[in-house]
């Protein structure tokens, strides 16, 4: 198995510093926002985008498992021992990657009964083409197509998250 790279270092600084310029500008007349970090795979992202907003903000951490090695799961496990309570605050739901869109599906459903203000997403990986939910991406870092990738946070099978690039996997 090998790696190409797909986004470098530098590209992924680049448009980290862009989103998170566009999120400050939106949520200048928020009084907080609660920003959810999806856990594992958003781990670099959120904590990269979070020091690049210039606004108040609130850190929770929820885990959805989904994936088992390169292949989406049917059922979303949400575990979370977070801050449940959204009602009136602006919620951002933080994402390494939409794929089938069936994890943000479940959390947008889970956080939507809670009364929030708004519910908006951010994900450093768009793959629009495999959706099988209907949601919406309102900050997506890139558009990829149908290919696994990984570091940034993201994994296979739970090697490569520490990679500083994001790469996809290629079998010679
Ligand atoms: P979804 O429910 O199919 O949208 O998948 C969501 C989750 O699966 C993401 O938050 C990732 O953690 C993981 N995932 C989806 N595609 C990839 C990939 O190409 N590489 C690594 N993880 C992925
Ligand atoms: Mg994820």
């Amino acid at each position: 198995m090998k790696l190409n790279c797909l986004f470098s270092k530098e590209q992924i600084s680049r448009r980290v510093k862009e989103l998170a310029r566009q999120i400050t500008r939106d949520y200048s007349n928020s009084n907080e926002l609660f920003i959810l970090c999806v856990l594992n795979g958003s781990i670099f992202f959120a904590a990269d985008l979070l020091r690049e907003l210039k606004i108040p903000c609130m850190l929770n951490c929820i885990k959805a498992k989904s994936y088992e090695g390169s292949d989406p799961a049917e059922s979303v496990n949400i575990s979370y021992g977070s801050d449940i309570n959204v009602e009136g605050k602006d919620v951002l739901i933080v994402e390494d990657i939409v794929d089938t869109g069936i994890t943000l599906k479940a959390l947008m459903d889970l956080y939507q009964t809670h009364n929030p203000r708004s519910v908006k997403v951010c994900a450093f990986l768009d793959k629009k083409s495999r959706r099988r939910s209907d949601v919406e991406v309102d900050y997506a870092g890139f558009e990829i197509g149908d290919q696994f990738v990984v570091g940034y946070g993201m994994d296979y099978n739970g090697k490569y998250r520490e990679l500083p690039y994001i790469g996809y996997i290629y079998s010679e």
